[in-house]
């Protein structure tokens, strides 16, 4: 037989939903409305929604089916222990609480650790991650590989932690360090995975030092899958082997179930050791729910319970993958650069370098964003100046990827609008803010477009 090269949507699609599609003159007058931001645009407005990959996956028949047997028992729910036994079998680790989301996990587990003056350090921490530490007087420490700052290098695994300087600082600051972490995959980097010879010496520092060393673990199963695809030693280990193998090396995980879970709510804390649990506990109780639920429904912890291991399934990560790379691959083909080489969740489109003569001040992601929208009805997201003000070091547009809901054709579509976007570039002179709150401008700030001197 000749190898195919066509990679399938590994799924029949049983349950549909309309797709919005609002005419030119509609996109005109919603952004405007919108003040020129996105996230104040109306989903029933949006055609391709690329905003995040959080929150927004398709469930499987199997993940509905089980939603349908769910045990909602305030306590002892046997949706609980169906939870408890899949995330033993995946991470290994005894102690499973169930928070609402991941930021709940976050804010739970920092609370029993972090203390004024802490650090943590990690690859990059997410946004929330990082919040919730500096929310309780820490620090959220960045030690994020020098590879990672060039986005055209294809370095394989952008997303792992510069080894010596943790070192360095875990030798310096010991005393200061309740624990250490990374984010699998680097989200704040660009998805991009976090190789296991790196993961095996990050653990190797963090135990030499005698600091406990929990993952940021949301997307597990693309960091697994994409160790097996590049890094050689790995390459003939099934999928689930080499996510055991990770979290083998950690005393715990926590992990946003939005993303690698498949579902559209949830998160959790597990651990291996139980010294923090009575606590994390105690904690959950006052602010979550009782500890066989956590945040959840019993039906959303029957649904994760299914999920997580669909996500382990090597077909769907083969298609996850080729998602992501189709897209870059495309998005290239008409001339629009993108961060290098792309993971699984999302392509990092270059609007910096797409609009060179666009400078910082004048927000060139936001232009691009805006573009999109105009053309094709794609919502995505600016990660530069506007997110991160000053401390922005590149001007990027995030297309994350629901999980199993769009189709080969939607991209094809995609890329039509973005080839019409990049032809029409000259025409984009950037945004300036009209109106901004304090912080996290980004979600309500509005803005309006710099027009052509007529
Ligand atoms: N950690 C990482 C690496 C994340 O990407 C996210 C969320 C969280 C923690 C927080 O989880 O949303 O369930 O509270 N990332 C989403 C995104 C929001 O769009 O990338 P949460």
């Amino acid at each position: 037989m000749t190898p195919r090269r066509t990679v399938i949507e590994p799924f029949k699609i049983k349950v549909v939903e309309p797709l919005p599609q609002p005419t030119r003159a509609q996109r005109e007058a919603v952004i405007a409305e919108a003040g020129w931001n996105l996230f104040r645009v109306p989903a029933r407005r949006v055609t391709f929604d690329f905003l995040t990959d959080s929150g927004t996956t398709a469930m499987s028949a199997a993940q509905w089916a089980a939603m349908m047997i769910a045990d909602e028992s305030y306590a002892g729910s046997r949706s609980f222990e169906a939870l408890e036994l899949a995330v033993r079998r995946i991470t290994g680790f005894h102690h499973v609480i169930p928070t609402h989301q991941g930021r709940a996990a976050e804010r739970l587990l920092f609370s029993v650790l972090v203390k004024p003056g802490t650090l943590v350090p990690s690859n990059n921490h997410f946004d929330t991650t990082r919040a919730n530490i500096e929310q309780l007087g820490g620090e959220a420490v960045d030690l994020v590989t020098a590879e990672a700052a060039d986005s055209r290098s294809r370095y394989p695994f952008k997303g792992n932690l510069d080894v010596d300087r943790l070192d360095e600082l875990c030798r310096r600051e010991r005393a200061r360090i309740p624990l250490g972490m990374i984010t699998i995959t680097n989200n704040t980097g660009g998805g991009q995975p976090v190789s296991f010879a790196n993961l095996r010496e990050v653990a190797a520092v963090y135990r030499r030092h005698g600091i406990p060393f929990i993952i940021d673990a949301c997307r597990y199963a693309e960091n697994a899958w994409l160790i097996k695809r590049r890094e050689p030693e790995q390459a003939e280990r099934p999928v689930f082997q080499i996510a055991r193998s990770i979290f083998d090396l950690a005393d715990g995980c926590m992990v946003s179930a939005k993303k690698d879970g498949m579902v559209n709510i949830g998160g959790f804390i597990a651990l291996r050791d139980p010294a923090w649990v009575p606590h994390l506990r105690s904690l959950l109780i006052l602010t979550e729910g009782f500890p066989t639920y956590g945040g959840m429904a019993a039906r959303d912890m029957e649904a994760l319970a299914v999920g997580l291991d669909e996500a382990l399934d090597e077909s769907y990560l083969a298609y996850r993958e080729a998602v992501a790379r189709y897209v870059a691959e495309g998005l290239e083909a008409v001339g629009m650069p993108v961060v290098q080489p792309p993971g699984c969740h999302a392509v990092y489109l270059d609007a910096g370098a797409l609009l060179p003569a666009v400078p910082s001040s004048r927000f060139p992601g936001q232009a691009l964003a805006c573009a999109l929208y105009l053309a094709e009805g794609i919502r995505s997201c600016e990660v530069g100046s506007v997110m991160f003000g000053k401390h922005a070091t590149k001007e990027l547009v995030r297309f994350a990827f629901p999980r199993r809901v769009y189709t080969q054709a939607h991209m094809d579509r995609v890329l039509e609008g973005v080839a019409e976007v990049v032809a029409g570039r000259d025409r984009l002179l950037g945004m300036r803010i009209v109106e901004e709150p304090p912080f996290l401008r980004h979600f309500t700030a509005r803005f309006e477009p710099i027009l052509a001197p007529s």
